[in-house]
């Protein structure tokens, strides 16, 4: 196998990333519950969440018992050794003498590579801090491809592009299809400087008004503030409810306009959206299912 783990979505090529989505589309109808196959009969799973989580744990989870697979979980920490002080890579070496593949989150950024070295086993990043979250981002390009199109796309990024970890690994990919991106955030919540500059040299990218781009994009996706990463809680109040997309301002937009977001949301998309033939954001979710069986697929199986 050419990768062992999946940290970041900097570390698949165009090429890879074509493949995985490739796989998940023939995994679609087993997801779907239409088709039976269970190659990971016998392999076990590990789920490590150290943050709260509900579409990736059981995406994970639903996507391995799919393919035959069965699933172990550790969701409080108070409820493991974490809780007597026991550290990170001690963990990750004893559920690795236990499990064939690990799904680890956890709030800090640079703990799935962290973990990947203290391995015996696939370690998959289910989002690390703000850093990234490789698994949305493909799940994200499997539902633009299959309700949009992925090359020469033009997308609106919109919320917290500061913290949101959903936001950089989306980034990062979209630089490989021609993307053209748009960036709409309030000014403390932009896409760090050197973050922009290192897209700049790679993509068409520019920080705009919703309403000066709505006509002309493809795909909007909207974020929420993501307020377990503000240092101070005042801060996180100053920009609260600062953002919200509603069926009206959609009514300027492209029939073929999608509006994605990767989920949970807060406020920042009216509930009007969602009768909206605009709105995808829970086919996203489900899209999560034959995307994890890809990953999970090539990881213990595969030949990525
Ligand atoms: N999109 C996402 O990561 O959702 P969860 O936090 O529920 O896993």
């Amino acid at each position: 196998m050419k990768f062992k783990h999946l940290i970041s979505i900097d570390d698949l090529s165009k090429k890879d990333i074509e493949y995985i989505l490739e796989l998940a589309e023939k995994f679609l109808p087993v997801a779907q519950g239409k088709k039976r196959t269970t190659p990971l009969e016998g392999r076990l799973l590990a789920n490590l969440f150290f943050e709260p989580s509900t579409r990736t744990r059981m995406s994970f989870e639903v996507a391995m018992k799919r393919l035959g697979g069965d699933v172990i979980n550790m969701t409080a920490q108070e409820a493991s050794s974490v809780a007597k002080g026991e550290t990170l890579a001690d963990t990750i070496k004893v559920v690795s003498k236990y499990a064939d593949v690990i799904v680890l989150r956890h709030p800090l950024e640079g703990a799935a590579r962290f973990a990947a070295e203290n391995s015996d086993v696939p370690v998959v990043n289910a989002g690390d801090g703000a850093g990234q979250h490789p698994t949305q981002t493909l799940l994200d390009l499997y539902t633009i491809k299959k309700e949009s199109k992925l090359e020469n796309l033009k997308i609106a990024l919109m919320g917290d592009l500061k913290y949101s970890r959903t936001v950089h690994s989306l980034i990062k990919a979209l630089t490989l299809f021609n993307a053209r991106i748009y960036l709409v955030s309030p000014p403390t919540l932009a896409l760090p400087e050197d973050f922009l500059e290192e897209i700049k040299s790679r993509v068409r990218v520019e920080e705009v008004k919703l309403e000066d781009v709505i006509e002309e994009i493809d795909v909007l996706y909207v974020t929420r503030i993501q307020k377990e990463r503000f240092p101070d809680e005042e801060e996180y109040f100053k920009v609260a409810g600062s953002y919200k997309v509603d069926a009206g301002i959609l009514e300027r937009a492209k029939s073929s306009l999608i509006v994605m977001h990767p989920l949970p949301r807060v406020d920042e998309i009216d509930i009007s959206v969602d009768r909206t033939p605009h709105a995808k954001y829970f086919q996203q979710t489900f899209y999560g299912v034959p995307v994890r069986m890809a990953i999970l697929h090539e990881l213990l199986l595969g030949d990525l």
